[in-house]
């Protein structure tokens, strides 16, 4: 069995990616007959890119949760729709099947409406890895409101920045998450949020650690008080809304090159066939098998292909609340031999991570399931690619190395499983719809088949962004100023003569630390609010697990005699502001920074000295003041 619109050999691979370049309208109008529509569309596609307006499927009506849950429930009402294996090892797992994730959707929906939530509404979901996490996220799109999940890593401020950009009124939590040995205090950090977002009429607060929280009187509400009142009123279901093709769909807040995350916005129709076809064909998934994509819902991994592909294709999504390491190293083996797992998505992070615990976790293991892996978030090396290979796959499952974005929604360059190739460390060939160029350091596009530069899109694709919230012209000089008429995705690549694509990484100031996108803009900012912090350059170094580790260059008030307890206090500050995820690995204290005569810090000297470069640093004689580097190079480490 599979599906209508899914590509079966690489000649059929060849004819798809041709006819979708040619004429992708007649292209993607035969791939959206697949889906459930309360109304056919007028136009397939209508775009520039220079305002930019995309629209897909303009004049269509859909909701997307008749097609990741009611068209499933004649066919396969019985079929799990969610596995969900809990952090705790003794606790028991849970299975929805679809049946019962539309019936637990249609029940909560009904509970944001209880509380006030219309469609259009901006909805904050600060939740950990549970399976109520996907509901919440299900129930905001059946009721058309504008789901915002943000990863149960940021901190309070980080969430009072989101939600005042959004205007979110409504917040869905838990009173804490389980992450290995530790409970995080979820509500808690919502509490800190609110003082600064007085606008937010509603929490409904999910239990799930029972530990201690406040509720306040009106604005507080239990998840399982509000199911009970549903319950007694007697109406399970819950007609799912109308929305146009172009409504938005979620709002998912990324790092850019500037310090304010932005808030991506993806709509209904387009997202909905990019996040189906590229999950289908990717990982040329079949009907019947369990995808385990270890992602968090707060990225928008997890977004396409925890919650979104996998539904909208009736497939089986296996969730994990906890982490790879606990209760020990063998947590996935383990949890891939139990639900006999046949596709896994993981990060390189993750390998790496799994790697450095050597061969034991893996004893006793039969990984037998396994037919597909797959990698996202940052380059593979090849080290870990050959680890992955050989010791998960067991040389005999493709490996496919997905390159894409939050604001590309779904896959965009990647090896198909079983269909093209996979060669170490390349992503390989675009996705049907895409249509990669390579541009120069003059602007031109590179027309040779190999070349080198960065890397830009010439067509719009289903699953393209559409706008960043509350600011549309921060989307056009994002994305769509760089190069005129393209795409520009921020990314450096290279393409060799017969057309494969390697990502060698960020060109612009965007660090991928264990795979979560960060911006050294975000994490000076952070620094300098430091009382005692005059100035700093933050700026990436290769990490051994992480990929990239974060390096900053600090500037310190005179008079700080003990270092170490303000390198704390620095890292304290950045948890705060941010999140731990954004905290530096090191911190050096400097009394200059590396300047132009113009002012401009020259980061790429920095990012030498943090590489542990002594002698090449380029040319330094533009420098406001050459001896700032030496004392740089003299206090390292120190
Ligand atoms: C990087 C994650 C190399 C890239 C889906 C991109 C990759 C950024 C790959 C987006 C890959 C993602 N090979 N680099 N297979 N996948 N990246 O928005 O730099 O969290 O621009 O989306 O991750 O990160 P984001």
């Amino acid at each position: 069995m599979s599906y209508p619109h899914q590509i079966s050999s690489r000649a059929q691979y060849d004819i798809a990616y041709k006819t979708s370049i040619e004429h992708p309208e007649a292209f993607w109008d035969t791939v959206a007959k697949n889906f459930t529509w309360r109304k056919k569309w007028d136009k397939v596609l209508d775009w520039n890119f220079t305002e930019p307006k995309v629209t897909w499927f303009g004049g269509a009506k859909l909701n997307i949760t008749e097609n990741c849950l009611d068209r499933h429930l004649i066919a396969n009402a019985n079929t799990p729709a969610l596995i969900w294996e809990s952090n705790d090892t003794e606790e028991h797992h849970r299975i929805l099947t679809y049946k019962e994730l539309h019936f637990k959707v249609c029940q909560f929906s009904n509970v944001l409406k209880n509380n006030g939530v219309k469609k259009g509404d901006r909805v904050c979901i600060y939740m950990g890895m549970v399976p109520e996490l996907a509901i919440a996220v299900l129930a905001c799109a059946r009721i058309g409101a504008v789901h915002s999940v943000i990863f149960g890593g940021f901190s309070a401020q980080s969430i009072a920045d989101r939600l005042q950009d959004a205007h979110a009124e409504f917040i869905i939590t838990c009173d804490g998450a389980f992450r290995g040995a530790k409970a995080i205090a979820l509500k808690e950090v919502i509490d800190d949020a609110l003082i600064a977002c007085p606008f937010v009429k509603r929490t409904i607060v999910l239990t799930r650690t029972r530990q201690p929280v406040s509720m306040i009187k009106g604005r507080d509400v239990w998840w399982e008080d509000e199911v009970k009142k549903v319950e007694t009123q007697g109406n399970p279901d819950c007609k799912a809304e109308e929305m146009d093709a172009e409504d938005p769909l979620f709002i998912l807040y990324t790092s850019g090159s500037t310090g304010k995350p932005k808030g991506v916005v993806h709509t209904c129709a387009g997202y909905m066939v990019w996040a189906n076809y590229t999950f289908i064909n990717t990982f040329n998934y079949r009907p019947g098998e369990v995808f385990f994509c270890t992602a968090d819902i707060g990225w928008i991994t997890g977004h396409s292909y925890i919650v979104y592909g996998p539904l909208s294709a009736g497939g089986t999504s296996l969730m994990f609340e906890g982490i790879p390491t606990f209760p020990n190293a063998g947590r996935f083996w383990d949890i891939i031999d139990k639900y006999q797992v046949n596709i896994l998505y993981t990060a390189p992070t993750a390998i790496r991570s799994l790697m450095s615990f050597g061969l034991g976790p893996l004893q006793g293991k039969s990984l037998e399931s396994l037919r597909v892996l797959g990698t996202v978030g940052e380059p593979i090396n090849e080290e870990a690619w050959h680890w992955y290979n050989e010791n998960i796959g067991k040389k005999k499952c493709p490996i496919v190395d997905t390159w894409w974005q939050t604001e590309t929604g779904g896959v965009m360059i990647s090896n198909m499983a079983d269909i093209t190739p996979g060669i170490p460390s390349v992503a390989s060939l675009p996705m049907p719809g895409i249509l990669p160029v390579i541009m120069d350091e003059k602007g031109e596009e590179i027309t040779t088949p190999e070349a080198s530069g960065n890397l830009c899109i010439k067509q719009p694709w289903p699953g393209i962004i559409r706008t960043t919230y509350g600011d549309h012209e921060r989307c056009r000089t994002t994305y769509f100023t760089a190069y005129p008429n393209l795409y520009f995705t921020g990314d450096g690549a290279t393409r060799d003569a017969i057309g494969n694509y390697r990502i060698t990484g960020r060109v612009d100031d965007v660090l991928n630390v264990s795979g979560h996108r960060i911006g050294t803009a975000e994490v000076e900012n952070a620094i300098n609010m430091h009382a005692g912090v005059i100035e700093s350059a933050v700026v990436g170094f290769p990490h051994d697990i992480k990929g990239q580790g974060i390096y900053a260059y600090v500037i310190y008030a005179e008079g700080a005699h003990d270092h170490n307890l303000v390198r704390q206090d620095i890292l304290q500050t950045v948890s705060r502001l941010i999140g731990a995820i954004a905290k530096p690995d090191t911190i050096q204290f400097v009394s200059g920074l590396p300047k132009t005569r113009s002012g401009k810090i020259m980061r790429r000297i920095l990012r030498k000295i943090a590489e542990g470069e002594t002698q090449n640093l380029g040319d330094t004689t533009t420098l406001l003041d050459p001896g700032v580097v030496e004392e740089i190079l003299q206090g390292k480490g120190k």
